[in-house]
């Protein structure tokens, strides 16, 4: 799979905005949510599409429409919740499913508390959501969680990678494309991203 930073500049825009730490709930929550709608728009880009006849009011053509597998939309709670509504509203026809994770604050490591997925997730394109890429320990064990009940095409799309997250990410799952708004120096020694944004669950959440 493959790495890509997605740096339009509405993306790096916004991004700024709510790495700012005066930067409150209300524009948070709202920039992440069009953050995440303009990634949508580069992430679905790739989509295949098929041939397909319409009668116009002026006669019959044979035009484009998706093809490919139904989208499912997987947010890691919480702060993944923060993103859903943004890529609904490009791709209004994709199914929820919800991973809940928390990562132990001592340990670094991740803890499953919550899985509920919509069926048929063989046949679906799952794009996995959540702001932030640190350790890459939650990203990992949400796509093992997805595996296991048989998710074969999987894109991870976050705001903020660290390095570090992302070679783990690739080493573990070298299959699934990993997008990010932005590529950031380094993990601190608690775990978070430098320079980040904070911790993203608590900024959109409290
Ligand atoms: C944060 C973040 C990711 C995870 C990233 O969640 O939203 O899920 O940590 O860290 P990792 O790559 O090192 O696993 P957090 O545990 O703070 O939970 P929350 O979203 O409920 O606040």
């Amino acid at each position: 799979g493959k790495f890509e930073v997605l740096d339009h500049p509405l993306i790096q825009h916004k991004l700024t905005i709510i790495r700012d730490k005066n930067c409150g709930t209300r524009e948070f929550r709202q920039c992440v949510d069009e953050i995440a709608a303009l990634m949508a728009y580069e992430v679905s880009r790739e989509m295949p599409l098929e041939d397909v006849e319409v009668q116009t009011p002026m006669g019959v053509t044979t035009k484009k429409r998706l093809a490919g597998k139904k989208v499912v939309v997987v947010p890691i709670l919480r702060a993944g919740l923060g993103m859903v509504e943004g890529i609904l509203n490009l791709i209004p026809a994709a199914k929820v499913g919800h991973i809940g994770m928390y990562r132990d604050e001592e340990t670094m490591q991740p803890h499953e508390y919550f899985v509920k997925m919509p069926s048929d997730l063989a046949n679906r394109e799952i794009f996995i959501v959540d702001p932030m890429l640190a350790t890459g320990g939650s990203a990992i064990m949400a796509v093992d969680a997805l595996k296991k009940r048989g998710a074969q095409s999987i894109k991870f799309v976050c705001l903020v990678a660290a390095p570090e997250g992302v070679e783990a990410l690739r080493k573990a799952h070298p299959d699934i494309d990993i997008f990010a708004a932005a590529l950031d120096e380094r993990l601190d020694e608690n775990g978070y991203i430098v320079p980040g944004l904070g911790d993203a669950g608590d900024r959109l959440f409290g």
